[in-house]
């Protein structure tokens, strides 16, 4: 698994135990289940690849022949200021002379050999004869400044004469690509290539040590190569605030944090300084909304601004949403009416542990006793703080009172959890089994959401709450003398109710 990943894929993980009831609602994607079938690694273990969705300069694969002939001018090694000019080199390449009517058709038909590089024409004019034109070939396929056979080929089908010849042309700035630029400033031989994710108009980066006296000139290319983003801020801290934000320097760009994101269509705003906002986890969102049917009830008690809340009303669920940044409960007020939802969620700024003991005992006391066997509705409890939620778990150790009637819609708790252990799942399991105080063996399922740092893994733990946690089961004594004071309260009631 984690080979996978170091190959640069993400993996998604799935250990089926057998749910309990409510789990029969819980209709994971049938494909993963035909992947894992067909690539049968593990019975047990669900395997499904796919490509990590992760911004990269989009232009870090390149073979040792292109970075040595597209290397900017030497005299910018080292530079810390931006200066374009600077980079200016010129190289020799190949060139086809051709009479200007059939410049276009050239184009086209030998597109392969055509040199293509950012901002750079194909085409530029002959100074000894303003009938003709040169077409750049890209040196690396026309070795030896010869046309190869299916070119000449080409050519002589038109009933044009081969004339290459060499040409000096001069690269600028607009032609190099950001990991050429990057690689002739940085210091020789250390790594340049950077990541970075993007939300909205911000990119954000997460540079080395060794790269941060090049950080502004580091800013300024990535607004330079990639169109829509204008504000490009660096990590200053590892993320452990409670907020789950971090502190962050504006590298270059407009100093503008509020910014609007898209994810699964929907739209969200934000101010990327006070909120957490992570656009990897834009597939784990949409998971877990895919669980729900309209008419189920979600209680996210680390909503953040609502990515898993926002979907859900807008599938016509009944959406509690909670999150101790004020922030965060601001921006999720604002995102609420952004997508015209404020009707279907009731938002929360209260610690998690509050809000499970306050707003979702009280929904649950309501609602449960009235469900019925055949009843459709599900209670799903979304606990997204990987760092901490599993500690949050005891919460719902006789969080109710009452007897269930049966184990028909005992909330689905999906909670997230950070693991470093050799086997993450079982490591999430048992800590989760030590906070509810049961074992959940047969009756959960883990899901490998993504990995955070080498060797580090961020699972989602999901399973119904068993009974026995749930309610707090009166001995016979407490029972009767419960009883009994119900009936005083109800005739009490009624009393006062006839009076
Ligand atoms: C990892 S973020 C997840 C946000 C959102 N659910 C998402 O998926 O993007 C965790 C959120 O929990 C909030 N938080 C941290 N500690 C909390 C607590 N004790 N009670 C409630 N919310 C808390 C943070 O403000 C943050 O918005």
């Amino acid at each position: 698994m984690r080979t996978l990943w170091r190959l640069g894929y993400s993996a998604r993980l799935l250990k089926t135990n057998n749910f309990r009831t409510a789990a029969a609602n819980t209709s994971f994607p049938a494909v993963w289940t035909l992947l894992a079938q067909y690539s049968g690694i593990i019975p047990g273990l669900f395997v499904v690849v796919r490509k990590y969705r992760f911004f990269t300069m989009p232009d870090t694969v390149e073979d040792k022949a292109d970075l040595k002939l597209y290397s900017p001018h030497p005299g910018v090694r080292g530079m810390t200021q931006l200066n374009r000019e600077a980079f200016k080199r010129t190289i020799v390449v190949p060139v086809l002379k051709v009479k200007t009517e059939i410049v276009y058709t050239l184009l086209k038909s030998l597109k392969h050999v055509i040199l293509q590089r950012p901002g750079l024409k194909r085409v530029v004019e002959d100074p000894g004869d303003e009938n003709s034109r040169f077409l750049i070939l890209d040196p690396h396929k026309i070795p030896e400044f010869s046309l190869g056979e299916s070119e000449q080929e080409v050519l002589n089908q038109l009933n044009v004469h081969p004339e290459v010849s060499k040409y000096n042309l001069e690269l600028t700035y607009e032609n190099f690509k950001s990991e050429e630029i990057l690689r002739a400033v940085l210091p020789e031989g250390q790594e340049v290539t950077s990541g970075f994710s993007r939300v909205g108009h911000i990119a954000h980066l997460n540079l080395r040590d060794h790269q941060l006296p090049y950080r502004h000139l580091i800013g300024q290319v990535i607004i330079d190569k990639n169109p829509g983003i204008t504000c490009v801020v660096n990590k200053t801290n590892i993320i452990d605030s409670t907020y789950r934000n971090f502190q962050m320097e504006v590298l270059a760009g407009e100093s503008n944090l509020v910014t609007k994101v898209k994810e699964n269509n929907i739209a969200y705003e934000l101010d990327f300084s006070k909120v957490y906002w992570n656009p990897r986890l834009s597939t784990e969102h949409s998971r877990i909304v895919e669980l729900l049917k309209p008419g189920d009830v979600l209680f996210d008690v680390f909503a953040g601004i609502g990515p898993f809340a926002i979907p859900a009303a807008k599938k016509k669920c009944h959406v509690f949403a909670n999150d101790l940044n004020p922030e965060s409960y601001n921006w999720l007020l604002h995102n609420c009416k952004l997508n015209k939802v404020d009707d279907k969620i009731k938002a929360f700024n209260m610690d998690g542990r509050d809000f499970l003991l306050g707003p979702v005992r009280e929904e649950l006391s309501k609602k449960l006793p009235l469900q019925k066997e055949e009843e459709k509705t599900s209670f799903h409890i979304v606990m997204n703080l990987p760092a901490l939620a599993i500690e949050f778990l005891d919460a719902f150790r006789h969080l109710l009172v009452r007897e269930p009637c049966g184990t028909a819609g005992l909330p689905m708790v999906h909670c997230y959890g950070f693991s470093k252990h050799e086997n993450p799942a079982k490591d999430i399991q048992e800590r989760a089994e030590a906070s509810l105080g049961t074992s959940l063996d047969g009756c959960c399922s883990t899901y490998l959401v993504r990995n955070v740092a080498p060797n580090k893994e961020m699972l989602c733990i999901s399973f119904q709450i068993p009974a026995d946690v749930l309610y707090k089961r009166p001995c016979p004594d407490e029972a009767k003398q419960a009883s009994k004071r119900l009936c005083t309260r109800s005739e009490f009631s009624e009393e006062k109710f006839l009076s």
